[in-house]
């Protein structure tokens, strides 16, 4: 089977493809590099030891083309190149803070990029997509463990992309039942593949909790600034449900193999189903690491919710699913592809 993955270059992306390649199916990427570099697939290469190829004439079994998805005749030209059975669409701008700052460049990239891809998915008859959702979607819920019938409601404008990208889905598979659709939502992902020969190593400037741990520790940064612990959690700062990576990936691998069996959307939220707070995080990184991290306690972050941890019981039902990998293997392997950079 051949499949596609957008934004392929990037953190799951490159993780995504390693599982796919192990498992024989035939993955060309497509990536805009803003967010990522090209070493990722070669980092996918020397795990796989499946050579990467340039060329779209080539039909080899790993195939990278630098497009961007938002210029739908580069992206038509993949899908005139061979048959294309499946989509795992992860390419994305994903930062909360820039999507506030620049709501415009998010839309145009996020939403209209992946409504460009769709159509020419359509064009082409490609009726299988894995999207890349997130539990952002539900902003402040209401209650937790959140399920996937909890009410979306985003509170930034990242947020509102994921949403409307889920509902130009919807409208799709309303108007044609043909199609074979799941809707990912992911929580919060860590770790990185047990080699360390790729991990997360973004463009711009992270300011998500684990790398910024993973530059306390190493000495890059002096001090981890914590925000918030006056919130009703058990120890005050934030809770979150840390998934493992290469968690996430099987996610992928199942969806596309129950979409294989039959045409149906389905959503479905991909967590651990343990919330996690930021001290937890942190005593268990200093305790796999053997590293101190520094820390010191500010005010909240601004758009922040003190606790967010998935109902993963859908993902067990319809995916048969489960998250296997524990904090602390999470912690390790981070640990491990910062040490080998
Ligand atoms: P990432 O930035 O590492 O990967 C995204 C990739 O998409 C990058 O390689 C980037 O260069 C590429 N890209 C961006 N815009 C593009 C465009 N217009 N055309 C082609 N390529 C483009 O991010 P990631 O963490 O691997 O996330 C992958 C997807 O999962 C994103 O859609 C993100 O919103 C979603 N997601 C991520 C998280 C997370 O915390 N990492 C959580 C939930 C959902
Ligand atoms: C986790 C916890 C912070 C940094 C974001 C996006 C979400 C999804 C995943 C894509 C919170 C605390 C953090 C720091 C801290 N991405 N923290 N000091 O905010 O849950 O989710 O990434 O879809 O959309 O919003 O993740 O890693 O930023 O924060 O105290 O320097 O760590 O307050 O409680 P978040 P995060």
């Amino acid at each position: 089977m051949n499949i596609l993955v957008t934004g392929g270059a990037g953190y799951i992306g490159s993780h995504v493809c390693v599982e796919l390649l192990m498992l024989g199916y035939k993955v060309i990427v497509i990536d805009n590099l803003s967010n990522s570099y090209i070493n990722a697939l070669h980092g996918v290469n020397k795990i796989v030891n499946i050579k990467l190829n340039f060329d779209l004439k080539k039909h080899t079994n790993f195939t990278f083309v630098k497009v961007d998805i938002r210029e739908i005749e580069h992206v038509e030209k993949i899908f005139s190149s061979q048959k294309i059975d499946a989509v795992i669409h992860l390419a994305g701008l994903k930062s909360v803070r820039e999507s506030v700052e620049n709501p415009e460049k998010y839309y145009l990239n996020n939403v209209n990029g992946s409504i460009n891809l769709i159509n020419v998915m359509k064009k082409f008859k490609c009726k299988s997509i894995v999207f890349s959702s997130s539990a952002t979607v539900y902003g402040n819920a209401k209650e937790t463990p959140i399920n996937e019938s909890a009410q979306v409601m985003p509170t930034n404008p990242y947020g509102e992309n994921k949403r409307d990208i889920e509902k130009e889905l919807k409208n799709l598979f309303d108007l044609d039942k043909t199609w074979r659709i799941a809707i990912l939502r992911f929580f919060n992902p860590i770790g990185v593949h047990k080699s360390g020969f790729i991990g997360e190593n973004p463009c711009d400037t992270p300011n998500n909790l684990m790398p910024y741990i993973l530059k306390v520790a190493s000495g890059d940064l002096e001090i981890l600034n914590i925000f918030g612990d006056d919130y009703d959690t058990h120890d005050g700062t934030g809770v979150r449900d840390y998934i493992h990576v290469m968690d996430l990936v099987s996610g992928h691998i199942m969806a596309l193999k129950v979409l294989i069996k039959k045409s149906q959307i389905m959503t479905v939220n991909l967590g651990t189903g343990i919330g996690y707070s930021v001290l937890d995080v942190v005593k268990a990184f200093e305790k796999v690491s053997k590293q101190k991290v520094s820390f010191k306690v500010l005010g909240r972050r601004d758009g922040d919710v003190a606790t967010s941890y998935s109902d993963p019981a859908f993902a067990k039902q319809a995916l048969n699913w489960k998250a296997k990998y524990n904090l602390e293997e999470m912690c390790h392997d981070s640990w491990n592809y910062y040490l080998k950079k």
